[in-house]
């Protein structure tokens, strides 16, 4: 690169560092907040990453992230994904969940696009994150607001048009706390709302292993027990899944 090549990227560089640190942080980042923003989603990044290289297991992944997500105080992950901007106009369906991406503050030495997805998931109350399986795929889930009834199963095999699986977690979860699905670690998952209205911050990873992932839709109430508290769940289309456990009618 020659001086005027130099000092033209130099410059261009500058420019977009202010323009960057005017948009992102003068007004609504507190400098403390922006380190802890940065130390965060460094080391998300870095564990997101040793899933994708396979030099982490799925379960270590869950481990990781999860610890992240109780390492932070949620006030300030509110703040750094911007919640009340974020849920202005936030559609509730009447069956099921709806979502939004969140976007990370951009900051020095971290990929605009990163290798996971993120999202925030919403719903009205008793409506579900309708029960589902996963397939190479691993996601982590912090609670935002509100409560939610948390059930997971293990996944201990697949039939034709059916799971294997085993309860592991029947739980209500409220801000700040944790969960997260991957096929080596509770991998079915359900979430109902218990409030008003609840969100949560989803980190996704998907196609692990370079494998299509795919999401199995179950019908829990049709379980056939099996021994050692095994049941044998059949998998529906999304559609009859969704009305089905879409939206709690019992109350
Ligand atoms: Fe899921």
């Amino acid at each position: 690169m020659n001086r005027r090549e130099f000092s033209k990227s130099l410059l261009a560089a500058l420019t977009s560092y202010a323009l960057f640190e005017s948009l992102f942080f003068t007004n609504s980042f507190s400098k403390p907040i922006r380190q802890k923003a940065n130390y965060w989603l460094n080391r998300l990044n870095e564990y997101c990453n040793d899933l994708n290289k396979n030099s982490i297991t799925p379960g270590e992944w869950q481990l990781q992230v999860e610890g992240l997500f109780n390492e932070i105080y949620i006030g300030d992950v509110l703040k750094f994904i911007d919640f009340e901007n974020l849920i202005k106009g936030f559609e509730f369906p009447d069956l099921g969940v709806n979502t939004r991406p969140v976007k990370f503050p951009e900051l020095e030495g971290l990929p605009e696009k990163t290798i996971y997805h993120k999202k925030i998931f919403g719903m009205k109350k008793g409506r579900a994150i309708i029960p589902h399986g996963h397939s190479n795929m691993a996601s982590a889930h912090l609670i935002l607001s509100g409560e939610m009834h948390l059930r997971n199963y293990e996944k201990l095999g697949e039939e034709d048009n059916s799971l294997i699986i085993k309860p592991t977690v029947d739980k209500i979860i409220k801000p700040g706390e944790t969960s997260s699905i991957s096929d080596e670690k509770n991998n079915v998952h359900w979430f109902v709302a218990n409030t008003d209205s609840a969100f949560t911050l989803d980190i996704i990873m998907l196609d692990l292993i370079g494998k299509q992932y795919d999401i199995h839709n179950l019908d829990i109430s049709e379980k056939e027990d099996l021994s050692d508290g095994k049941m044998r769940v059949p998998i529906l289309d999304v559609k009859t899944a969704l009305s089905k456990y879409g939206k709690e009618t019992h109350h």
